[in-house]
Protein backbone atom coordinates (compact mmCIF):
# COMPACT_ATOMS: atom_id res chain seq x y z
CA UNK A 1 0.00 0.00 0.00
CA UNK A 2 0.93 3.61 -0.22
CA UNK A 3 1.10 5.65 2.76
CA UNK A 4 0.73 9.06 3.50
CA UNK A 5 2.59 10.93 6.15
CA UNK A 6 1.60 14.61 6.81
CA UNK A 7 4.28 17.23 8.82
CA UNK A 8 7.92 17.47 8.43
CA UNK A 9 9.51 17.40 11.65
CA UNK A 10 11.43 14.93 13.72
CA UNK A 11 8.45 12.70 14.70
CA UNK A 12 7.35 12.67 11.08
CA UNK A 13 10.78 11.08 10.13
CA UNK A 14 10.65 8.94 12.57
CA UNK A 15 7.24 7.91 11.61
CA UNK A 16 8.37 7.40 8.08
CA UNK A 17 11.23 5.37 9.18
CA UNK A 18 9.01 2.76 11.16
CA UNK A 19 6.02 2.80 8.22
CA UNK A 20 8.84 2.26 5.82
CA UNK A 21 9.97 -0.51 7.09
CA UNK A 22 6.70 -2.72 7.12
CA UNK A 23 6.25 -5.37 4.67
CA UNK A 24 2.86 -4.18 3.81
CA UNK A 25 3.86 -0.66 2.45
CA UNK A 26 5.21 -0.14 -1.01
CA UNK A 27 5.83 3.39 -0.92
CA UNK A 28 5.95 6.34 1.71
CA UNK A 29 5.55 9.97 0.44
CA UNK A 30 5.57 12.59 2.82
CA UNK A 31 4.28 16.29 3.09
CA UNK A 32 6.00 18.54 3.14
CA UNK A 33 9.37 16.06 5.10
CA UNK A 34 12.63 17.01 5.40
CA UNK A 35 16.10 16.74 4.40
CA UNK A 36 16.64 13.57 6.38
CA UNK A 37 12.87 12.06 5.12
CA UNK A 38 13.65 12.67 1.60
CA UNK A 39 16.06 9.90 1.63
CA UNK A 40 13.48 7.34 2.82
CA UNK A 41 10.41 8.74 1.29
CA UNK A 42 8.98 11.00 -1.39
CA UNK A 43 8.48 14.49 -0.02
CA UNK A 44 6.15 16.68 -1.67
CA UNK A 45 5.96 20.19 -1.16
CA UNK A 46 2.88 20.74 0.56
CA UNK A 47 2.54 22.49 3.85
CA UNK A 48 0.62 20.03 6.73
CA UNK A 49 -2.52 22.44 7.18
CA UNK A 50 -2.79 23.06 3.48
CA UNK A 51 -6.00 20.81 3.69
CA UNK A 52 -7.07 20.83 0.16
CA UNK A 53 -3.66 20.34 -1.40
CA UNK A 54 -3.16 17.62 0.79
CA UNK A 55 -7.07 16.03 -0.34
CA UNK A 56 -5.76 16.41 -4.04
CA UNK A 57 -2.77 14.96 -3.26
CA UNK A 58 -4.39 11.78 -1.77
CA UNK A 59 -6.07 11.61 -4.53
CA UNK A 60 -3.94 12.10 -6.85
CA UNK A 61 -1.44 9.83 -6.20
CA UNK A 62 -3.97 6.70 -4.45
CA UNK A 63 -2.91 6.99 -1.22
CA UNK A 64 -4.51 4.21 0.98
CA UNK A 65 -3.95 5.00 4.05
CA UNK A 66 -2.96 9.00 5.43
CA UNK A 67 -0.87 9.58 9.29
CA UNK A 68 -0.94 12.93 10.28
CA UNK A 69 1.94 14.33 12.71
CA UNK A 70 1.34 17.44 13.58
CA UNK A 71 -1.96 19.15 16.10
CA UNK A 72 -2.51 22.01 14.12
CA UNK A 73 -4.15 19.93 10.78
CA UNK A 74 -5.98 17.57 13.34
CA UNK A 75 -7.38 20.74 14.97
CA UNK A 76 -8.31 22.21 11.57
CA UNK A 77 -10.21 19.30 10.60
CA UNK A 78 -8.15 17.60 8.13
CA UNK A 79 -9.81 13.60 8.90
CA UNK A 80 -13.43 14.98 8.80
CA UNK A 81 -12.18 16.11 5.49
CA UNK A 82 -10.70 13.04 4.11
CA UNK A 83 -13.33 11.03 5.40
CA UNK A 84 -15.77 13.20 3.80
CA UNK A 85 -13.56 12.17 0.25
CA UNK A 86 -13.51 8.39 1.28
CA UNK A 87 -9.96 8.85 1.91
CA UNK A 88 -8.88 6.58 4.55
CA UNK A 89 -6.79 8.78 7.41
CA UNK A 90 -5.33 7.78 10.95
CA UNK A 91 -6.69 10.29 13.57
CA UNK A 92 -9.06 12.27 15.60
CA UNK A 93 -11.70 13.98 14.17
CA UNK A 94 -12.14 18.09 14.53
CA UNK A 95 -14.66 17.55 17.61
CA UNK A 96 -12.22 15.03 19.39
CA UNK A 97 -9.17 16.79 18.60
CA UNK A 98 -10.49 19.48 21.32
CA UNK A 99 -8.57 17.65 23.60
CA UNK A 100 -5.82 19.48 22.84
CA UNK A 101 -7.30 22.12 20.68
CA UNK A 102 -8.81 24.31 23.90
CA UNK A 103 -7.82 23.54 26.78
CA UNK A 104 -10.78 24.82 28.53
CA UNK A 105 -12.49 22.08 26.76
CA UNK A 106 -10.03 19.26 28.63
CA UNK A 107 -9.94 20.87 31.65
CA UNK A 108 -14.00 20.75 31.83
CA UNK A 109 -14.15 16.95 30.08
CA UNK A 110 -11.50 16.44 32.83
CA UNK A 111 -13.76 17.71 35.96
CA UNK A 112 -17.30 16.22 34.37
CA UNK A 113 -15.95 12.82 34.45
CA UNK A 114 -13.40 13.26 37.47
CA UNK A 115 -10.24 12.58 35.74
CA UNK A 116 -7.18 13.82 37.96
CA UNK A 117 -5.78 16.70 37.39
CA UNK A 118 -5.25 20.46 39.06
CA UNK A 119 -7.76 23.11 40.40
CA UNK A 120 -8.67 25.32 37.42
CA UNK A 121 -11.27 27.74 36.06
CA UNK A 122 -11.80 29.68 32.27
CA UNK A 123 -12.01 33.26 31.54
CA UNK A 124 -13.25 35.19 28.83
CA UNK A 125 -12.54 38.50 30.69
CA UNK A 126 -9.29 39.75 31.93
CA UNK A 127 -10.53 41.40 34.65
CA UNK A 128 -11.90 38.71 36.33
CA UNK A 129 -9.17 36.14 35.61
CA UNK A 130 -6.92 39.02 37.53
CA UNK A 131 -8.99 39.19 40.83
CA UNK A 132 -8.78 35.30 40.28
CA UNK A 133 -5.08 34.63 40.36
CA UNK A 134 -4.79 37.53 43.10
CA UNK A 135 -7.43 35.99 44.94
CA UNK A 136 -5.46 32.57 44.66
CA UNK A 137 -1.90 33.97 44.85
CA UNK A 138 1.62 32.39 43.75
CA UNK A 139 2.82 30.34 42.33
CA UNK A 140 0.22 30.03 39.42
CA UNK A 141 -0.21 28.36 36.23
CA UNK A 142 -1.71 30.88 33.50
CA UNK A 143 -2.54 29.23 30.06
CA UNK A 144 -3.58 30.54 26.82
CA UNK A 145 -6.80 28.10 26.03
CA UNK A 146 -6.15 27.25 22.40
CA UNK A 147 -3.25 26.49 20.54
CA UNK A 148 0.24 28.45 20.75
CA UNK A 149 2.71 26.00 19.68
CA UNK A 150 4.11 24.67 23.21
CA UNK A 151 4.46 28.24 24.05
CA UNK A 152 0.93 28.95 25.64
CA UNK A 153 1.84 27.94 29.27
CA UNK A 154 3.31 30.41 31.87
CA UNK A 155 4.23 28.80 35.29
CA UNK A 156 4.32 32.05 37.61
CA UNK A 157 5.85 32.45 40.76
CA UNK A 158 4.39 35.27 41.56
CA UNK A 159 1.24 37.27 41.05
CA UNK A 160 3.08 39.78 39.05
CA UNK A 161 4.51 37.91 36.54
CA UNK A 162 0.60 35.58 36.73
CA UNK A 163 -0.73 38.97 35.12
CA UNK A 164 1.85 39.52 32.89
CA UNK A 165 1.13 36.47 31.09
CA UNK A 166 -2.55 37.06 31.12
CA UNK A 167 -1.82 40.45 29.82
CA UNK A 168 0.36 39.07 26.88
CA UNK A 169 -2.26 35.94 26.20
CA UNK A 170 -5.73 37.91 26.49
CA UNK A 171 -4.99 41.57 26.02
CA UNK A 172 -1.55 41.55 23.45
CA UNK A 173 -3.01 38.35 22.03
CA UNK A 174 0.68 36.93 21.41
CA UNK A 175 -1.04 33.48 20.84
CA UNK A 176 -3.54 35.13 18.72
CA UNK A 177 -6.74 34.10 18.76
CA UNK A 178 -5.69 30.74 21.39
CA UNK A 179 -5.90 33.43 24.03
CA UNK A 180 -9.64 34.60 23.52
CA UNK A 181 -9.92 32.45 26.93
CA UNK A 182 -7.45 31.55 29.67
CA UNK A 183 -7.14 29.08 31.91
CA UNK A 184 -5.82 29.02 35.01
CA UNK A 185 -4.82 26.23 37.31
CA UNK A 186 -3.23 25.52 40.16
CA UNK A 187 0.16 24.19 40.32
CA UNK A 188 0.95 20.55 40.59
CA UNK A 189 4.60 19.32 41.46
CA UNK A 190 6.20 16.03 40.97
CA UNK A 191 7.67 14.10 38.38
CA UNK A 192 6.58 14.77 34.58
CA UNK A 193 5.89 12.02 32.28
CA UNK A 194 4.49 11.57 29.08
CA UNK A 195 2.09 8.52 28.13
CA UNK A 196 1.14 7.80 24.81
CA UNK A 197 -1.49 4.96 23.70
CA UNK A 198 -3.52 4.46 20.60
CA UNK A 199 -7.33 4.11 20.40
CA UNK A 200 -9.76 2.81 18.31
CA UNK A 201 -12.48 5.43 19.98
CA UNK A 202 -13.31 2.13 22.97
CA UNK A 203 -10.06 0.58 23.82
CA UNK A 204 -6.50 2.24 24.45
CA UNK A 205 -3.17 0.31 23.70
CA UNK A 206 -0.44 2.09 25.13
CA UNK A 207 2.78 2.78 24.14
CA UNK A 208 6.14 2.71 26.12
CA UNK A 209 6.37 5.38 28.38
CA UNK A 210 8.69 8.44 27.74
CA UNK A 211 9.85 11.67 29.45
CA UNK A 212 10.90 14.73 27.45
CA UNK A 213 12.87 17.77 28.48
CA UNK A 214 11.40 21.14 27.70
CA UNK A 215 13.40 23.73 28.86
CA UNK A 216 16.45 24.86 26.42
CA UNK A 217 19.07 24.41 29.15
CA UNK A 218 20.44 21.79 30.91
CA UNK A 219 18.91 21.23 34.73
CA UNK A 220 15.51 22.05 33.24
CA UNK A 221 16.95 26.28 33.19
CA UNK A 222 15.69 28.84 30.53
CA UNK A 223 12.61 29.06 28.32
CA UNK A 224 10.41 26.01 27.19
CA UNK A 225 11.17 24.66 23.46
CA UNK A 226 8.92 22.08 22.01
CA UNK A 227 11.06 19.45 23.46
CA UNK A 228 15.17 19.23 24.06
CA UNK A 229 15.38 15.23 24.20
CA UNK A 230 13.36 12.53 25.67
CA UNK A 231 14.07 8.98 26.64
CA UNK A 232 12.22 5.67 27.22
CA UNK A 233 11.06 4.11 29.19
CA UNK A 234 11.01 6.57 31.76
CA UNK A 235 11.23 4.75 34.90
CA UNK A 236 8.76 7.02 37.08
CA UNK A 237 6.32 5.22 35.22
CA UNK A 238 6.46 2.41 37.32
CA UNK A 239 4.19 -0.73 36.68
CA UNK A 240 1.72 0.26 39.67
CA UNK A 241 1.57 3.88 38.37
CA UNK A 242 1.77 2.54 34.58
CA UNK A 243 -1.77 0.47 35.60
CA UNK A 244 -3.49 3.70 37.46
CA UNK A 245 -2.55 5.94 34.85
CA UNK A 246 -4.68 3.89 32.23
CA UNK A 247 -7.77 3.19 34.73
CA UNK A 248 -7.89 6.72 36.29
CA UNK A 249 -6.80 8.50 33.36
CA UNK A 250 -6.50 7.13 29.84
CA UNK A 251 -9.50 5.18 29.58
CA UNK A 252 -11.84 7.50 31.43
CA UNK A 253 -10.76 9.84 29.19
CA UNK A 254 -11.50 7.96 26.03
CA UNK A 255 -15.07 6.74 27.54
CA UNK A 256 -15.74 10.64 28.57
CA UNK A 257 -15.19 11.40 24.68
CA UNK A 258 -17.40 9.05 23.36
CA UNK A 259 -20.11 9.61 26.23
CA UNK A 260 -19.72 13.77 24.86
CA UNK A 261 -20.43 12.40 21.01
CA UNK A 262 -16.49 12.18 20.15
CA UNK A 263 -15.37 8.66 19.18
CA UNK A 264 -11.67 9.13 19.56
CA UNK A 265 -9.26 7.11 16.99
CA UNK A 266 -5.75 7.87 16.67
CA UNK A 267 -3.21 8.55 19.17
CA UNK A 268 -4.62 10.56 23.12
CA UNK A 269 -1.10 11.73 24.81
CA UNK A 270 -1.08 12.74 28.11
CA UNK A 271 1.11 14.94 29.66
CA UNK A 272 1.04 13.83 33.43
CA UNK A 273 2.83 15.11 36.85
CA UNK A 274 3.70 11.97 38.94
CA UNK A 275 3.69 12.61 42.78
CA UNK A 276 4.25 9.75 45.23
CA UNK A 277 3.22 7.57 42.54
CA UNK A 278 -0.27 9.50 41.89
CA UNK A 279 -0.65 10.62 38.08
CA UNK A 280 -2.63 13.78 37.13
CA UNK A 281 -3.46 14.95 33.43
CA UNK A 282 -1.57 18.30 33.13
CA UNK A 283 -3.06 18.10 29.60
CA UNK A 284 -3.87 15.96 26.44
CA UNK A 285 -2.28 16.37 23.48
CA UNK A 286 -4.19 14.24 19.72
CA UNK A 287 -1.18 13.36 18.45
CA UNK A 288 2.39 11.37 19.07
CA UNK A 289 4.53 13.89 21.01
CA UNK A 290 7.98 15.43 19.82
CA UNK A 291 10.46 14.20 20.38
CA UNK A 292 9.21 11.52 22.60
CA UNK A 293 8.28 9.68 19.07
CA UNK A 294 12.05 9.27 18.14
CA UNK A 295 12.73 6.89 20.80
CA UNK A 296 9.57 5.37 21.59
CA UNK A 297 9.79 4.01 17.77
CA UNK A 298 13.09 2.96 17.95
CA UNK A 299 12.51 0.51 20.68
CA UNK A 300 8.86 -0.35 18.82
CA UNK A 301 8.93 -3.84 17.60
CA UNK A 302 6.80 -4.75 14.89
CA UNK A 303 4.54 -3.26 12.33
CA UNK A 304 3.14 0.07 13.01
CA UNK A 305 0.46 0.02 10.38
CA UNK A 306 -1.95 -2.37 11.05
CA UNK A 307 -2.31 -0.99 14.64
CA UNK A 308 -3.12 2.10 13.21
CA UNK A 309 -5.59 0.49 11.33
CA UNK A 310 -6.99 -1.50 13.82
CA UNK A 311 -7.46 2.55 15.39
CA UNK A 312 -9.63 2.75 12.39
CA UNK A 313 -11.30 -0.42 11.13
CA UNK A 314 -11.83 -0.97 15.27
CA UNK A 315 -9.99 -4.42 16.75
CA UNK A 316 -7.02 -3.05 18.34
CA UNK A 317 -8.16 -5.17 21.69
CA UNK A 318 -6.68 -8.05 19.79
CA UNK A 319 -3.67 -5.69 18.92
CA UNK A 320 0.16 -5.74 20.93
CA UNK A 321 2.80 -4.08 20.61
CA UNK A 322 6.18 -5.64 21.31
CA UNK A 323 8.77 -3.38 23.20
CA UNK A 324 13.13 -3.75 22.94
CA UNK A 325 13.86 -4.02 26.42
CA UNK A 326 17.22 -1.54 25.65
CA UNK A 327 16.88 2.05 26.89
CA UNK A 328 16.38 4.88 23.71
CA UNK A 329 17.38 8.46 24.71
CA UNK A 330 17.23 11.12 21.83
CA UNK A 331 19.11 14.28 22.08
CA UNK A 332 17.55 17.39 20.11
CA UNK A 333 20.19 19.81 18.56
CA UNK A 334 19.28 23.19 17.87
CA UNK A 335 19.67 25.80 16.29
CA UNK A 336 21.95 29.18 17.49
CA UNK A 337 18.87 31.13 19.16
CA UNK A 338 16.34 28.73 19.28
CA UNK A 339 13.90 29.09 21.05
CA UNK A 340 14.17 32.40 19.91
CA UNK A 341 14.99 33.88 16.18
CA UNK A 342 17.58 31.91 14.77
CA UNK A 343 19.82 31.76 11.51
CA UNK A 344 19.16 29.03 8.74
CA UNK A 345 21.27 27.81 5.87
CA UNK A 346 24.29 26.14 8.03
CA UNK A 347 26.14 23.05 6.77
CA UNK A 348 26.05 20.24 9.05
CA UNK A 349 28.90 17.89 9.11
CA UNK A 350 29.69 14.63 10.11
CA UNK A 351 25.62 12.67 9.23
CA UNK A 352 27.80 10.19 7.47
CA UNK A 353 29.81 9.21 10.75
CA UNK A 354 26.50 8.62 12.78
CA UNK A 355 25.18 6.32 9.76
CA UNK A 356 27.84 4.08 10.95
CA UNK A 357 27.32 4.07 14.39
CA UNK A 358 25.23 1.04 15.71
CA UNK A 359 22.49 1.48 17.70
CA UNK A 360 22.45 5.26 16.63
CA UNK A 361 20.18 6.69 13.97
CA UNK A 362 19.77 10.80 13.43
CA UNK A 363 16.08 11.97 12.92
CA UNK A 364 15.93 14.76 11.06
CA UNK A 365 13.59 17.79 11.50
CA UNK A 366 14.24 21.30 10.48
CA UNK A 367 17.26 20.35 7.15
CA UNK A 368 16.58 19.99 3.64
CA UNK A 369 19.11 19.05 1.26
CA UNK A 370 20.80 21.42 -0.95
CA UNK A 371 23.82 20.63 -3.77
CA UNK A 372 23.76 16.97 -1.94
CA UNK A 373 24.78 19.03 1.72
CA UNK A 374 22.52 18.97 4.84
CA UNK A 375 21.68 22.40 5.75
CA UNK A 376 19.96 23.65 8.86
CA UNK A 377 16.54 24.91 8.24
CA UNK A 378 14.42 25.22 11.52
CA UNK A 379 14.68 25.63 15.38
CA UNK A 380 14.86 21.95 15.98
CA UNK A 381 17.63 20.64 13.77
CA UNK A 382 18.14 16.94 14.29
CA UNK A 383 16.92 14.25 17.02
CA UNK A 384 20.11 12.03 17.59
CA UNK A 385 18.76 8.42 19.07
CA UNK A 386 20.31 5.91 20.20
CA UNK A 387 19.77 2.54 22.34
CA UNK A 388 21.39 1.10 25.05
CA UNK A 389 21.26 -1.68 27.72
CA UNK A 390 20.41 0.52 30.34
CA UNK A 391 19.88 4.70 30.56
CA UNK A 392 23.94 5.11 30.88
CA UNK A 393 24.73 2.64 27.97
CA UNK A 394 22.22 4.70 25.86
CA UNK A 395 22.98 8.17 27.10
CA UNK A 396 26.98 6.86 26.10
CA UNK A 397 25.85 6.07 22.50
CA UNK A 398 23.91 8.50 21.80
CA UNK A 399 26.01 11.62 23.00
CA UNK A 400 28.52 10.10 21.55
CA UNK A 401 26.65 10.22 17.80
CA UNK A 402 25.82 13.90 18.94
CA UNK A 403 29.64 14.61 19.22
CA UNK A 404 30.21 13.66 15.67
CA UNK A 405 28.05 16.15 14.36
CA UNK A 406 28.92 19.76 13.98
CA UNK A 407 27.38 23.07 12.45
CA UNK A 408 28.09 27.11 13.23
CA UNK A 409 26.27 27.40 16.42
CA UNK A 410 24.34 24.41 17.09
CA UNK A 411 23.28 23.50 20.66
CA UNK A 412 21.86 21.04 22.85
CA UNK A 413 21.59 19.74 26.46
CA UNK A 414 24.27 17.64 27.96
CA UNK A 415 22.18 16.36 30.75
CA UNK A 416 18.85 14.49 28.69
CA UNK A 417 18.76 11.02 30.82
CA UNK A 418 20.33 11.96 34.20
CA UNK A 419 17.21 12.05 36.03
CA UNK A 420 16.51 8.58 34.84
CA UNK A 421 20.18 7.75 35.74
CA UNK A 422 19.10 8.90 39.61
P1 LIG B 1 1.27 21.94 28.60
O1 LIG B 1 1.51 22.59 27.26
O2 LIG B 1 -0.09 22.13 29.16
O3 LIG B 1 1.86 20.55 28.69
O4 LIG B 1 2.22 22.72 29.57
C1 LIG B 1 3.58 22.84 29.30
C2 LIG B 1 4.36 22.61 30.55
O5 LIG B 1 3.91 23.53 31.56
C3 LIG B 1 4.16 21.25 31.16
O6 LIG B 1 4.99 20.28 30.57
C4 LIG B 1 4.53 21.53 32.60
O7 LIG B 1 5.93 21.58 32.77
C5 LIG B 1 3.98 22.91 32.83
N1 LIG B 1 2.64 22.88 33.44
C6 LIG B 1 1.44 22.89 32.82
N2 LIG B 1 0.42 22.85 33.70
C7 LIG B 1 0.98 22.81 34.91
C8 LIG B 1 0.46 22.75 36.26
N3 LIG B 1 -0.84 22.76 36.52
N4 LIG B 1 1.36 22.69 37.26
C9 LIG B 1 2.68 22.71 37.03
N5 LIG B 1 3.23 22.78 35.80
C10 LIG B 1 2.40 22.83 34.76
N1 LIG C 1 7.21 17.04 23.37
C1 LIG C 1 6.00 17.66 23.72
C2 LIG C 1 4.96 17.61 22.70
O1 LIG C 1 5.09 16.95 21.69
O2 LIG C 1 3.95 18.26 22.90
Amino acid sequence: MKVLVVGGGGREHALVWKIAQSPRVEEVLCAPGNGGISRIARCIAIAANDLEGLVRLAQDEKIDLTVVGPEMPLCMGIVDLFQKEKLRIFGPSKGAAQIEGSKAFAKDLMQKYGIPAAQYRVFTKRDEAVAYIKKQGAPIVVKADGLAAGKGVIVAETEEEGIAALDDIMVKRVFGEAGERAVIEERLVGEEASFIAFSDGEHVLPLASSQDHKPVYDGDNGPNTGGMGAYSPAPVVTPEVHDRIMREIMIPTVKALAAEGYLYCGVLYAGLMIKEGIPKALEFNCRLGDPETQPIVMRMKGDLVPVMEACIEGGLADREIGWDPRTAVCVVMASEGYPGSYEKGKTIKGLEKVEKMEGAYCFHAGTKVENGNYLTAGGRVLGVTGLGKGIKEAMDVTYRAVAEITWDGAHFRTDIGKKALA
